[in-house]
């Protein structure tokens, strides 16, 4: 079996956003009067928008708060002071690693996609300037089922016309390895902290990333 094609997840992986998230859960929570921290927000990587918010009352007890639209509404908010940080992002918040290993991937004919559940996933690229790298992106607001179901991998290999064993995907969370099994294709971890599942290759960080031993592991 040949490698066909790379799988990303964005945040964590391409990019570091996870303290952006974390800033504005932080104001959202400070707002509320709820109780929020670094360790909170470890709970938070690769979780919906909506499930995070959940995580968060669930910490502080208020599960019973909010009715669902009062949810949505402060998840939005939420949403409004993530996307105003965001806009800091430059070319130089690209993870280590990434822009090499996927332009040899490209050289080689491996096709690279994005699954990431974030809605600002493209946003994101734009900003980082690499969103021409990849062959597909998979649109968030068109995923029913989040990480740790496999849809979203599917639907990047199905888009790319690809068998999932001949992708690998790429991941720092542990619901997005158990999506990545899930879809039947082999996993890369970078830092994955929670680790029930191992992932098929363990990697601390993104500068660890090895077009060709990654490529022979298939
Ligand atoms: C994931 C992040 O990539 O996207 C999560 O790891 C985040 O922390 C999720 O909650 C949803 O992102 P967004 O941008 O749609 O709120
Ligand atoms: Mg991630």
């Amino acid at each position: 079996m040949s490698l066909k094609a790379l799988v990303f997840d964005l945040d964590g992986v391409l990019t570091d956003t996870a303290k952006y998230h974390y800033l504005a859960w932080k104001k959202l929570a400070d707002e509320l009067g709820f109780y929020f921290d670094e360790d909170i927000n470890e709970l938070l990587k690769g979780v919906s928008r909506i499930n995070s918010f959940e995580i968060i009352l669930e910490k502080n007890n208020a599960t019973t708060n909010f009715s669902a639209t009062e949810k949505e509404v402060l998840a939005n908010k939420k949403n409004e002071y993530y996307k105003e940080m965001i806009e800091q992002l430059t070319p130089n918040d690209i993870l280590p690693g990434i822009v090499p290993f996927i332009t040899e991937a490209r050289n080689n004919g491996v096709k690279c996609a994005v699954a990431s559940i974030s809605k600002n996933a493209s946003r994101v690229l734009e900003l980082l300037e690499i969103s021409d790298m990849f062959d597909y992106i998979a649109d968030a607001a068109l995923v029913k089922k989040p990480k740790p179901d496999p849809e979203i991998f599917l639907t990047c290999a199905n888009a790319l016309g690809f068998d999932p064993a001949e992708c690998i995907g790429v991941e720092d969370a542990q619901a997005g390895i158990e999506s990545i099994h899930a879809a039947g294709m082999l996993s890369v971890g970078i830092n994955v902290t929670v680790t029930s599942i191992m992932p098929d290759i363990v990697l601390k960080s993104t500068s660890e990333l090895d077009f060709n031993k990654i490529k022979n592991q298939l």
